[in-house]
């Protein structure tokens, strides 16, 4: 069991700390892994919102948390862990000596995790003033959320000024998706099967898909969204970080530093795509009006309302790994908003067997495919070509064996990323956490796009409620492939 820890959430009235940082730690309690003697301390600007967080922690369960998780019983004792603050994060004379009597209440080695629950441009300002206010020990660590900067650039100078203050092994560059079970899962299949492990690389393998697809628009967040888009948003870190998984050889250890090194490495055998090769290689797109679930959604300007924009909603990107394992293996990576079902998954397709006894009457046979679906059900398919067994003639088709992973396990746990990667922090185990090498380098194959898209061209459009534009079925068809697309 962990030992007890503080975690201060700066930013403790906004969305992700209310939507997923408060009800991560309120399962954690549930679960039984919310040590006794921890305290949250989620930081908000004014005393009159820290009168009303309690009430507002309770809100925001209420309406975050999936059905019958929340009961008053253990909402009575979580919320005896929840100690609000009142701090101006920018202001170096905003109370924040109220926060260092709590924290020195307890003991100078209590595990102490600051995580900053803030844009990016004020990390250094806030390191700056926890240095200053003598509030990092040696057993502090700071967690920081994606994306890390704006290009390769920002990230650095932002990604300098927090190495100011706190070593590379106390800071913590969360990226969610590394903390769902089913990604973690991924690891599990490729390492600890004999099956996958040598049937992983070109000579097996004809290619890879990794889609997150997403049926949510721009909810409420234009002001970021519109000058992030998909690419910052989700393939700098989301995408890239789920293709070293795919990609990346088996780490000699299942500790941090391995795990990473084997990323980097990937990262670093990924091929630039600058100028035409750009044009050549992805495609953006942006949704207009169409109908969703039955329903008609507005379009992305509409829901912007500006008149104009080049934020691309959707991106699709045929990429490749130079070196051995993956030569000529084409990744196809792909995410948008506002598609026609939610769903994130990684579609492996094999190669045709190498001859076919069988004549034309027999039917096509198809090449297999392995598809690891991470959300929102968990399951591995797996699809084999088999005889048609009601009749005497020699047929072929596929057959699928479908491994629902969650019928498997109890309803009790329930899978939060944000609740495994607090712990982890709080326990000081940087292995699902991103290296500020790996940040620097997957900023060095995004930049050349942005640098392109910014000179040249604008997104294709695409109805809201569908796959996304056509001329990503195009990309693939030149390779004659098609995505693999759910129900
Ligand atoms: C976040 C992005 O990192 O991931 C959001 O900023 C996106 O735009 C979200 O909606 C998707 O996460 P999940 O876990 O719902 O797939």
């Amino acid at each position: 069991m962990l030992n007890p820890f503080d975690i201060v959430i700066f930013g403790g009235g906004g969305d992700l700390a209310l939507r997923k940082l408060l009800p991560a730690m309120y399962r954690a309690y549930q679960e039984g892994n919310l040590p006794e003697g921890s305290r949250i301390l989620p930081t908000v600007r004014e005393e009159s919102k820290k009168q009303e967080y309690i009430e507002t922690a309770q809100q925001a369960l209420k309406s975050f948390l999936g059905e019958g998780e929340f009961n008053n019983r253990d909402w009575k004792a979580f919320s005896q862990y929840l100690v609000p603050v009142v701090i101006n994060v920018t202001e170096p004379d905003g109370h924040w000596d109220e926060l260092r009597v709590i924290l020195q209440q307890d003991a100078e080695d209590k595990s102490r995790v600051f995580y900053l629950s803030l844009p990016p441009a004020v990390y250094g300002t806030c390191c700056e003033i926890l240095s200053k206010k003598k509030l990092i020990t040696a057993t502090s660590r700071v967690v920081v959320e994606k994306p890390i900067g704006y290009c390769g650039e920002s990230a650095e100078e932002i990604n300098g000024k927090i190495a100011q203050y706190f070593a590379e092994e106390q800071i913590f560059r969360i990226d969610h998706y590394l903390g769902k079970e089913t990604v973690q899962n991924l690891m599990a299949l490729r390492f600890s099967n004999a099956l996958f492990e040598n049937l992983w690389d070109a000579k097996s393998i004809d290619n890879i898909q990794i889609s997150i697809s997403e049926t949510v628009g721009l909810e409420s967040r234009a002001g970021f969204y519109d000058k992030a888009g998909a690419l910052r948003d989700m393939v700098q870190n989301h995408l890239l970080q789920l293709l070293c998984l795919v990609a990346m050889e088996s780490p000699h250890k299942l500790n941090a530093n391995s795990i990473r090194a084997e990323k980097l490495k990937v990262l670093e055998a990924l091929r630039p795509l600058v100028d035409e090769q750009v044009d050549n290689n992805i495609v953006r797109g942006q949704y207009v009006p169409g109908e969703l679930s039955g329903k008609l959604v507005p379009g992305y300007l509409e829901e912007l309302g500006e008149g104009s924009s080049k934020t691309e909603t959707y991106v699709a990107i045929r990429a490749h790994i130079d070196n051995w394992r993956w030569a000529g293996v084409p990744f196809y990576l792909r995410t948008g908003k506002r598609m026609k079902k939610r769903c994130a998954e990684i579609v492996v397709e094999y190669k045709p067997v190498s001859h076919n006894v069988y004549d034309e009457s027999v039917g096509p046979i198809q090449p297999n495919r392995l598809v690891i679906r991470l959300q929102p059900e968990e399951t591995i398919q797996l699809t084999l070509m088999s005889k048609r067994m009601d009749n005497l003639n020699m047929e072929l088709q596929p057959v699928t064996l479908n491994i629902e992973l969650s019928e498997q396990y109890g309803s009790s746990f329930h899978s939060d990323a944000y609740k495994r990667l607090m712990l982890d922090a709080a326990a000081n185990n940087p292995a699902l956490f991103i290296h500020r090498d790996e940040v620097r380098q997957a900023w060095q194959w995004i930049d050349p796009i942005i640098e392109r898209w910014q000179s040249k061209g604008t997104p294709a459009l695409y109805r809201a409620g569908s796959w996304g534009p056509e001329d990503a079925d195009e990309l693939l068809q030149e390779n004659n492939h098609t995505w693999f697309n759910v129900g």
